[in-house]
């Protein structure tokens, strides 16, 4: 197991010479390594840069732009990185213009080549599991200069490898699967190239200094060795509970890209492997009063937001989001966790009455 390294500053010699060739831990941390170099081979990059938080990690790629670049974010995104990018970061000069990104053509319109330097997806998005075709974005972003960035939380290294499918950049809030324990906040970006593009960002997070601590940098790596067993057991278990609440009277709609009828099924099959992740959304009958009064009665999910831990939350996103949300009132988002698959279809269902 790798020591935890707490210090953040490194002796001089009687020379004047850095004795371990480090300076500083804001700008040279020895405790974020492994889980750096795991993830950079797990998303097939060329570098990963640990943050302290998934927010730090993705303003970082936006902040690493120039005031004035034209970027296209996606009009379904994390509420509030959205909320960050149409006030500050276009307070701070970033000309930001949200598009439809389930719609590549609509992508395609939108972008300017020349003034367009970055094209932002997320895919399965936050909270209605839109699909983005990646290799899509990747092509229209590449023809008008720009570089596309993967907010790929849901999908985790597991089922999706963004950079091998034309991105440039991959985020994760390792708060949620990399982590899988709901004990760290973190945030984690991984780069195709060792580019221009690259160590701005890394300046922005050596700079600015939202890093890691190292006793949270040592918990990721610990949450990131049962990766794959905990996100294929998840995605497991979310699938068939898509597919047993398709056709129950009180469900007005299942979102999942598992599911055959989800519009980006197709899509989502050819861009994900082994499964379509442990997130999924159902639209209850009855509005905002019926999906919470539903939530009420549940026994073993746990009502919390954030997602991507070992046990099931459920969460009326709207809710959380408030009143500028563009959620339905009738959602609920759920994050499948590992506990029996039928006891958490068993509780859903008694809640359903
Ligand atoms: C898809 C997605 N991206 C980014 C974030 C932000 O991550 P963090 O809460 O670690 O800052 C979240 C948090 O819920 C998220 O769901």
């Amino acid at each position: 197991m790798p020591p935890i390294q707490p210090a953040t500053t490194y002796e001089r010699g009687a020379d004047n010479r850095l004795l371990s060739g480090r300076l500083y831990s804001r700008p040279d941390n020895p405790n974020y390594e492994q889980a750096e170099a795991l993830l950079t081979r797990l998303e097939g990059g060329a570098g990963s840069a640990l943050f302290s938080s998934g927010m730090s990690a993705a303003t970082a790629v936006f902040l690493a732009m120039r005031p004035g670049d034209h970027v296209l974010v996606p009009k379904v995104t994390y509420w509030a990185l959205r909320n960050w990018l149409v006030g500050w970061a276009t307070d701070w000069g970033l000309r930001i213009e949200p598009v439809d990104m389930a719609d590549p053509a609509r992508a395609a319109a939108a972008v300017r080549p020349g003034e367009t330097k970055l094209v932002w997806i997320e895919t399965p998005a936050n909270p209605t599991l839109v699909i983005t075709d990646i290799a899509a974005l990747a092509e229209i972003a590449h023809r008008a200069g720009a570089c596309l960035g993967v907010d790929s939380t849901f999908a985790t290294p597991v089922h999706t490898q963004p950079l091998a499918l034309g991105a440039d950049l991959v985020m994760h809030s390792a708060t949620k699967y990399l982590n899988g324990h709901s004990d760290v906040i973190a945030g984690a970006v991984t780069t195709g190239a060792a580019n221009d593009t690259w160590q701005r960002i890394k300046a922005v997070r050596a700079q600015a200094g939202a890093v890691l601590g190292p006793f949270e940098a040592w918990l990721l790596l610990r949450g990131m060795r049962t990766l794959f067993v905990r996100v294929e057991a998840q995605s497991r278990s979310a699938q068939a509970i898509a597919e047993h609440f398709l056709r129950h009277p009180r469900i007005e709609a299942v979102l999942y890209p598992g599911l055959p009828a989800f519009p980006g099924h197709k899509v989502a099959a050819r861009q994900m492997r082994g499964g379509f992740g442990g997130m999924l959304s159902l639209r209850v009958k009855g509005g905002a009063p019926g999906a919470l009064a539903f939530i009420g009665k549940l026994r073993l999910w746990k009502r919390a937001t954030s997602l991507g831990g070992v046990e099931s939350l459920i969460e009326h996103r709207a809710s959380v989001e408030g009143p500028q949300s563009a959620t339905p009132a009738d959602l609920l988002r759920l994050s499948v966790g590992l506990e029996d698959t039928q006891d958490l279809i068993g509780d859903l269902e008694q809640a359903l009455g």
